[in-house]
């Protein structure tokens, strides 16, 4: 990756509520959730640090405090694994965020939607530019491709301006996203024209959505705070996104990789099946059990 490629901060709102999710969600973060053996935030870090990311910023809330927990050093666990000899284990224990990566905690005092969440994040930014933002329940698996956000650099360093992560989507299901409409400029890139959060399926202007992925110029920040909230008191970043195209250039990329909606029990089990079979140790069994069930 070259210099001018790195997204060296990103931005992870983990405020919400995950209400999908209760009870398991009750007293600790949905973001905590695992699939097979990592919970889905650090799959979101880990495709930070390979975009290049040295500062890590959470915008959290309250009941979140497992997330600087697991991210923070574990002094005694450590201590233990040290004295039992158990190598493999305390290197994972010590790898939730490699060396020379910072983590920045920003709280979210009410849940004013995810513009408000992005706004929050504005001073630990500063004028380190652009910056990208990864919604931790949208897991995407680029098996052996870049991770979603370095492919979406590299299209950020070719062109310039903001890049938004999309995929299509059955019609129907457009009024779960933003959704984007533009021409194709290049493989995989539409430059922007228009973007609406969850239009109707008759509406939508396009079948391309925005997925929780984005390289985002610093000038939105100054489009966030001129945002109003919408029908429902939210400040969307859809429209603040609307917004920022009026001035300068915003590109949507198909990244390469399959994504799993983790914010959704389906999702959530398609994730787990899939990182289940490719697991080095737990793949082969696991194969041979689903092969073994009887799928009638
Ligand atoms: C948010 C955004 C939406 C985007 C989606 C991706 O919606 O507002 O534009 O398509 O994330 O996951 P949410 O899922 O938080 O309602």
């Amino acid at each position: 990756m070259t210099q001018s490629q790195r997204i060296r901060t990103v931005v992870f709102p983990v405020a919400g509520l995950g209400t999908r999710f209760l009870p398991a969600t009750k007293a600790s973060p949905k973001e905590m959730l695992p699939v097979v053996d990592k919970p889905l935030i650090q799959y979101a870090v880990e495709e930070a640090v390979a975009a290049g990311a040295e500062y890590l910023v959470f915008v959290t809330g309250r009941t979140k405090r497992a997330i600087e927990d697991h991210f923070d050093t574990a002094t005694e666990l450590e201590r233990e694994l040290e004295a039992k000899g158990k190598e493999k284990l305390l290197q994972l224990v010590r790898d939730t965020v490699p060396k020379g990566v910072s983590c920045i905690y920003i709280r979210q005092g009410e849940a004013l939607g995810l513009g408000h969440a992005v706004a929050c994040a504005r001073p630990a930014v500063g004028r380190r530019e652009p910056f990208g933002v990864i919604l931790a329940d949208d897991l995407i698996n680029s098996g052996d491709r870049a991770p979603a956000l370095a492919q979406m650099a590299e299209v950020t360093a070719a062109r310039g301006g903001s890049v938004l992560g999309v995929e299509r989507v059955p019609k129907e299901q457009t009024d779960k996203y933003g959704v984007v409409e533009g021409e194709s400029v290049a493989e995989g890139v539409t430059q922007v024209r228009g973007i609406v959060e969850k239009p109707d399926p008759e509406q939508a202007p396009s079948n391309l959505a925005v997925v929780g992925r984005y390289i985002l110029s610093r000038n939105i920040f100054e489009h966030l705070e001129r945002t109003q909230p919408d029908h429902r008191g939210e400040i969307q970043l859809t429209d603040a996104i609307a917004s920022l195209m009026g001035e300068e250039a915003v590109c949507a990329y198909e990244y390469a990789g399959d994504r799993y909606d983790c914010g959704d029990k389906l999702g959530y089990l398609q994730a787990t099946v899939a990182y289940g079979l490719e697991h080095p140790e737990l793949g082969p069994a696991f194969r041979r059990y689903l092969y073994g069930l009887d799928h009638t």
